[in-house]
């Protein structure tokens, strides 16, 4: 197959939702239309139920083992498809904005019953930001919960997008009787017991043919009718450009659990999604048809399992085709690398491949080279965008519990902050280290793994701070500036890539800081040129 139609065939993307909105099922789904897996119950939830770090632990665990649940990857109808794990949990929302980096695409899985939820909020927002394409898949329909067109409301009011069915649900919960496909024109009726089957699909063009009534009983006909014809009304038709450039966002309705409106979901899915998207850079916008090949880091995962130490930094191929044993440049640590074995991911595997393509991840064993965010080039001097990172929410000064293990401290948290689990800010004044991270749970995690992988121990202690504060003067050397850096020195700590970095304790202050010193801007992202 030619290179170009290998990147057009690739559908990379991202499934993200509230906790138990149904995104592990419906992943599972996809893979069993996609033949990837036999199944029910192959795919593992890596949810975290109690918020315990044991529970994470485990996953951690059983992660480092199988690593490839990070991405599946499936072919269906001749696409090659790529999806990226995303944790749901709060705590780890920062590990879920890296891996939106990566994606061309994303399917928005919402509950019907609660509906718009807080995590939802959060991820669309980032998508919108990134005019990543969205389709929603509204999940549960098994299940008594809001009205469809109020949802559909909720969802523009809410996650701020411009909807427009491309599946409609007849009846809900007890009497759901089946989706009728807008996008294919036909009728797909629910017999309550599908889980594994797909019942027929019944083709239905005209829905006044007179037949639909025998189907589906007279007053749910009626009110099909009813209800499409507000849709024909109400919201704008389908436009493939329009949900491309990030303006329109086609909702589908049905059940993951029953397996149903899944396979209207995927065939729409491969035809419309993008395939791989040309990428900002911060010299140029590098496209995937060009011939060299150009990547990035967007994840690295350790390796749980103490007899093999190194990681895995999941790279995503942006242009180019990337092979076995060729060399490739480190932009930042200025230096060749060759890789003998990169792993391709597959439904339940990952296996050695000699060539991958624009759009495709590729796990690479690291013994301590990449960061989130590095690039690899065939030798040109360029960086890609779009990896900040967002001030964290909880800080705490790291102690040394143990002064002989000093050295192998200050290993493990580089090493942890290089795969993102946290940030580590270094304060000016004393050369304290503060970490900062989304969510408590990583205090735990730290800790765990600073023992058992690096042996070190540590202690934290509280550091009241509001927000990280990223700091840019106008003006280096005017005075407004010294006087900040002066006043504020106790607050002002360099992040790990030595940018200087305002830890405030309130919001109050943040307003009175930038009023006092207009000179110095304050951003709330690391990225913000
Ligand atoms: P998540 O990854 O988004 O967190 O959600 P997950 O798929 O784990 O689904 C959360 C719960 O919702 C699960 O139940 C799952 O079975 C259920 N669910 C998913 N899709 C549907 C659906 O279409 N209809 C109904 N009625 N339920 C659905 P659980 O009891 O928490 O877990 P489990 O013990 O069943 O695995």
């Amino acid at each position: 197959m030619s290179f170009l139609k290998e990147i057009q065939r690739r559908r990379t993307f991202g499934i993200i939702s509230h906790p138990d909105a149904g995104k592990t099922t419906l992943t599972e789904k996809l893979l069993l239309f996609g033949g990837a897996i036999q199944e029910a119950g192959a795919v593992k939830n890596n949810k975290i139920k109690k918020g315990a770090t044991s529970d994470f632990m485990e996953i951690e665990r059983q992660r480092g083992i199988s690593v490839s649940t990070s991405v599946l990857a499936f072919n269906y109808k001749e696409k090659k498809i790529n999806i990226l794990d995303t944790p749901g949990h709060k705590d780890f929302a920062e590990d879920t904005f890296r891996t939106l980096t990566a994606v061309d695409s994303v399917i928005v899985v919402i509950d019907v019953a609660k509906g718009v939820e807080e995590q939802t909020e959060k991820l669309v927002a980032v998508c919108r930001l990134r005019k990543i394409p969205i389709i929603v898949f509204i999940n549960k329909m098994d299940r008594e919960g809001k009205d469809a067109f109020d949802l559909m409301d909720e969802v523009e009011q809410k996650l701020g997008l411009t909807v427009t069915p491309l599946s409609f649900p007849i009846g809900m919960g007890y009497d759901f009787q089946g989706i009728y496909n807008l996008w294919e024109q036909n009728i797909n009726l629910f017999s309550g017991d599908n889980r594994k089957n797909i019942e027929e699909t019944i083709a239905f063009s005209d829905v006044q043919n007179p037949e639909l009534e025998k189907i589906i009983g007279q007053k749910p006909a009626d009110t099909l009718r009813e209800e499409l014809e507000l849709i024909d009304e109400v919201y704008p038709k389908f436009d493939r450009q329009d949900y491309l450039d990030g303006k329109l966002q086609p909702v589908f309705f049905g059940s993951a659990l029953n397996n149903f409106g899944v396979r209207e979901l995927l065939d729409c899915f491969v035809e419309i999604a993008p395939s791989p998207r040309p990428k900002e850079s911060e010299t140029r916008l590098v496209d995937p048809k060009e011939e060299k090949m150009t990547g990035f880091v967007f994840k690295i995962h350790a390796n749980m399992d103490p007899k093999h130490r190194d990681r895995l930094a999941f790279i995503k191929i942006v242009s180019g085709t990337f092979e076995r044993n060729k060399p490739y440049y480190h932009v930042r640590q200025k230096k060749n690398l060759k890789f003998s074995s990169p792993n391709a991911f597959f439904a339940e595997k990952k296996e050695i491949v000699d060539i991958s393509y624009p759009g495709d991840i590729v796990g690479l064993h690291d013994t301590g080279n990449f960061k989130i965010g590095d690039t690899l080039t065939e030798g040109e001097i360029m960086s890609f965008k779009g990896i900040p990172s967002f001030s964290p929410e909880h800080f705490r000064y790291i102690n040394n519990a143990d002064p002989m293990k000093a050295k192998q401290l200050d290993k493990g948290i580089d090493q942890l902050m290089d795969e993102g689990v946290a940030q580590l800010f270094t304060l000016e004044m004393n050369n304290r280290k503060i970490i900062g991270t989304v969510g408590a749970l990583q205090y735990e995690v730290i800790q765990y793994r600073l023992e058992h992988e690096y042996g070190a121990k540590c202690t934290y202690e509280n550091f009241p701070v509001h927000k990280a504060c990223w700091v840019k003067p106008d003006d280096a050397k005017n005075d407004e500036f010294k006087e900040f850096k002066r006043i504020k020195q106790k607050f002002l700590a360099k992040d790990k890539y030595g940018q200087l970095v305002f830890l405030a304790d309130s919001d109050f202050t943040i307003k009175m800081t930038q009023n006092k010193y207009p000179s110095v801007k304050l951003f709330f992202t690391s990225e913000f040129e």
